[in-house]
């Protein structure tokens, strides 16, 4: 509390974003980061871009990525939108196409800067519960809204909807924006990309901070029809006119040119995970299908947040939400095999 804030400021409940603490040795499973890095092309590519060029201002709609990320998906330019990370393309969604007299849809188990965004654009929202096995339920949005918004897959819990419930949900929301954030969809879900020629309500929001590596460049895009995009590049030129550096704009375009690295490192968490399913399992746990770079994972006898500060003694970093209908859960990022065997050697000194 302040008296220079102004009004809105008091009222904000802001995300908190999982721990980057520095400690030797530390497994780092609890921010759904890419254990395996970027693609050493898109290296080579920020490199190349330190260079005196750095005291102009990069180009302001980041063209090349949009140019490269319209061509595999046969679709212009003009239907993709790129910004400082998926975060800063959903804030300006939410402040762009999800405000309206009716309330925002989203589930009450999802990633928890929704809500945060409706706190500060002063956006009504209905939290839509999902069912007893953790999966949303499409049928539960028939309701009058204003708006949709669900992650496919879901976060924190890692469960996927098939696209043609996807589909079904955007069909019957011919009058609202239905927007898929699907930060984790390169790990086992079907994009809803293919469907955005056919819904003009359709917006679908993707980052390079999983599957591609680069969480710490900031890059997110969403991709619609032009004029769900013309509203974002309308909010987003009246914020900040170049969300994207040079250097961030040559890595980006060269990470999303290196198929072969993004698919490989992709299968490679895949088969991980299936891995520390099974090692959870046989550990007693129960864990939900999971079609993301994590798991969701909960424990027969033991509570979440002790087990999640026993591996914390032990420099195995996981996330604990503090949240009803959740607390038991841990969410454990797919790490290399070497930090994965160290979590579940972990939970057995833990859990014996
Ligand atoms: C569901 C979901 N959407 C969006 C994001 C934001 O990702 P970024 O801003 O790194 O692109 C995250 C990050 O964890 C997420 O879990």
């Amino acid at each position: 509390m302040n008296r220079f804030w102004s009004p809105v400021v008091h009222s904000l409940t802001p995300y908190v974003a999982g721990e980057q603490p520095v400690i030797d040795g530390l497994v780092k499973l609890n921010t759904n980061e890419n254990p395996y890095g970027p693609s050493p092309r898109a290296l080579a590519a920020i490199s190349d871009a330190v260079t005196d060029t750095l005291r102009l201002y990069p180009e302001p709609t980041g063209s090349k990525l949009r140019k490269a990320i319209a061509a595999s998906h046969d679709l212009d330019p003009g239907e993709v939108f790129v910004g400082n990370g998926s975060d800063e393309v959903l804030a300006h969604t939410f402040q762009a196409l999800l405000k309206h007299d009716l309330p925002l849809l989203f589930p009450d188990v999802t990633y928890s800067f929704y809500p945060t965004y409706c706190g500060l654009y002063g956006i009504d929202f209905r939290e839509i519960p999902l069912d007893e096995k953790m999966m949303v339920r499409t049928e539960a949005y028939r309701q009058p809204c204003g708006a949709i918004i669900l992650p496919n897959p879901n976060a924190p819990t890692g469960t996927a909807l098939r696209l043609a419930a996807i589909e079904a949900l955007i069909a019957e929301h011919p009058d609202q924006v239905v927007v898929i954030d699907e930060a984790y969809v390169d790990f086992g879900g079907e994009s809803a990309i293919p469907l955005v020629r056919k819904y003009p309500n359709l917006l679908v929001i993707q980052t390079f901070s999983k599957s591609r590596g680069l969480a710490g460049l900031r890059v997110g895009f969403a991709v619609g029809q032009r004029p769900l995009i013309d509203a974002l590049e309308r909010v987003k030129d009246s914020f900040n006119s170049y969300p994207l550096d040079r250097l961030t704009q040559a890595g980006a375009v060269a990470a999303w040119e290196d198929q072969d690295w993004f698919r490989k490192h992709c299968d490679l968490i895949v088969a991980s995970r299936e891995r520390v399913t099974v090692g959870l399992g046989e550990l007693g746990f129960e864990v939900l299908p999971s079609s993301a770079n994590f798991v969701f994972a909960r424990h027969a006898t033991r509570g979440g947040a002790e087990i999640a500060a026993e591996l914390r003694k032990r420099a195995v970093l996981v996330r604990h939400f503090r949240k009803e209908r959740i607390e038991d859960f841990l969410r454990i990022t797919i790490g290399t095999d070497a930090e994965c065997d160290k979590l579940l050697d972990a939970l057995k000194q833990i859990l014996v």
